[in-house]
């Protein structure tokens, strides 16, 4: 564990019901005269463009809206909405949505002061200049993309999804308001849930976490665990919401200042070949990885059960890292979560793909992070075992 560690979080946290009410003031207070809101088609016709845009319009402030960012979104709508801040003289961006429409509207922003495109940006710490600012409002519980300095934008070229990180992504102001996430269905929450648990277990066994990042990262999964079967079996309630959303909140702090890892590394590649959505391309590798994971950290898991709230009392770490596995097991079969063999993706397709999945995945540079770093062909064998 490194002895000197960085906290990058947004400067405005505003978190509970009515949060996302705020947005007007917020813009007011960062000077924002004309807004970019960016949005989903799906948001976009159940009016929550229009409501963002009245409340800035409350405060003072213009809005136009761009609602066509798709989920998973690609350089092509970076592009859209780019020229679109561009002839609208926008100074800000509002990115109101699951992860897509967060990481579409953090994208255009970096893009309003860098040259090139978004693919010059993939990688670490490349991005020179700070854009307009950036205010992130979640729908799903979730990607934690609104305290991130992380986006995820598809290359449609190369057919990858590219991970970018630097601080100039990180939004100034997050609205995180639980309510807007009670309209998901079942399989979203289940999916956007998964995928927050992922990024919380990922932060606190990467080789880069620290004592900030742990305490985020295992209050995360206490929250996540207690409450995603209640959220998926009674989406009207309130409390599991609450708890679901802080927990993803708390999960993207840990993941952005600590890591992600194996899964993440994993998953993308499946992303962008074969089109699951994030959160389920995460909860399909779950298993696997998980039994992978723990033998090269017992304590960790050992201290992840316990978050988790299993009955490891009197048990050994080894004992009780592997209750955390068989809990991981347990939710992907409680939730639903399919395996990949499942998911209309053909045995050849797949075997066809793995060479240059498990390369893209070790090219990310997530792997690297893992407790136990895999060579390609663990990789090949791990999606092999998820299929
Ligand atoms: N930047 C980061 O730190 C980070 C972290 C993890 C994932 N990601 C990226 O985020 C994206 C995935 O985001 P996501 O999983 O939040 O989903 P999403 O934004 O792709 O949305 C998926 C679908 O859910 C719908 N939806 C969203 N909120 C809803 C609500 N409250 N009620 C009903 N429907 C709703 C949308 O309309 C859309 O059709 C991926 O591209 C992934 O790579 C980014
Ligand atoms: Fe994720």
């Amino acid at each position: 564990m490194s002895t000197l560690s960085r906290l990058n979080v947004p400067c405005q946290l505003v978190i509970g019901a009515g949060a996302s009410e705020t947005v007007g003031e917020e813009a007011r207070r960062l000077k924002v005269k004309r807004a970019l809101v960016l949005t989903d088609p799906g948001l976009a016709e159940a009016g929550l463009a229009e409501t963002v845009c009245a409340y800035l319009s409350r405060a003072g402030v213009e809005a136009v809206v761009y609602g066509r960012v798709q989920p998973d979104p690609t350089d092509v709508n970076i592009e859209e909405g780019l020229n679109l801040l561009r002839g609208n003289d926008c100074d800000a961006v509002v990115g109101v949505g699951g992860g897509s429409s967060m990481d579409a509207a953090k994208a255009v922003s970096v893009m309003s002061a860098n040259s090139g495109t978004i693919a010059d940006y993939m990688g670490y710490h490349k991005v020179p200049n700070a854009g307009v600012p950036i205010i992130a409002i979640p729908t799903t519980a979730g990607t934690g993309s609104e305290v991130t300095k992380v986006v995820v934008i598809g290359d449609t070229k190369r057919n990858v999804k590219m991970m970018c990180l630097d601080l100039n992504f990180l939004p100034s102001v997050a609205l995180v308001d639980y309510r807007l996430s009670m309209t998901m269905p079942r399989t979203l929450t289940a999916n956007v849930g998964i995928d927050s648990l992922v990024h919380a277990v990922e932060a606190y066994i990467s080789s880069k976490a620290h004592p900030t990042t742990d305490c985020l990262a295992l209050s995360a999964i206490s929250l996540i665990t207690a409450n995603i079967r209640t959220a998926w079996t009674q989406p009207n309630n309130e409390a599991a919401r609450e708890a679901m959303m802080l927990g993803a909140t708390q999960a993207g702090m840990a993941f952005s200042n600590s890591s992600v890892a194996l899964v993440h590394g994993m998953s993308r590649p499946i992303g962008a070949n074969f089109h699951l959505p994030h959160g389920l391309s995460n909860g399909v590798l779950v298993p696997a990885v998980m039994r992978y994971n723990a033998p090269a950290c017992v304590d960790r898991f050992a201290v992840i059960a316990h978050a988790m709230g299993l009955d490891v009392a009197g048990l050994s770490d080894e004992q009780a890292a592997e209750r955390a596995v068989d809990a991981f097991d347990q939710l992907n079969r409680d939730l639903e979560i399919p395996r990949l063999s499942e998911c209309d993706i053909s045995a050849e397709s797949f075997e066809r793909a793995l060479p240059k999945m498990a390369a893209d995945a070790i090219a990310s540079g997530s792997p690297a992070n893992n407790p136990r770093v895999p060579s390609a062909e663990e990789i090949i064998d791990l999606y092999r075992q998820a299929y």
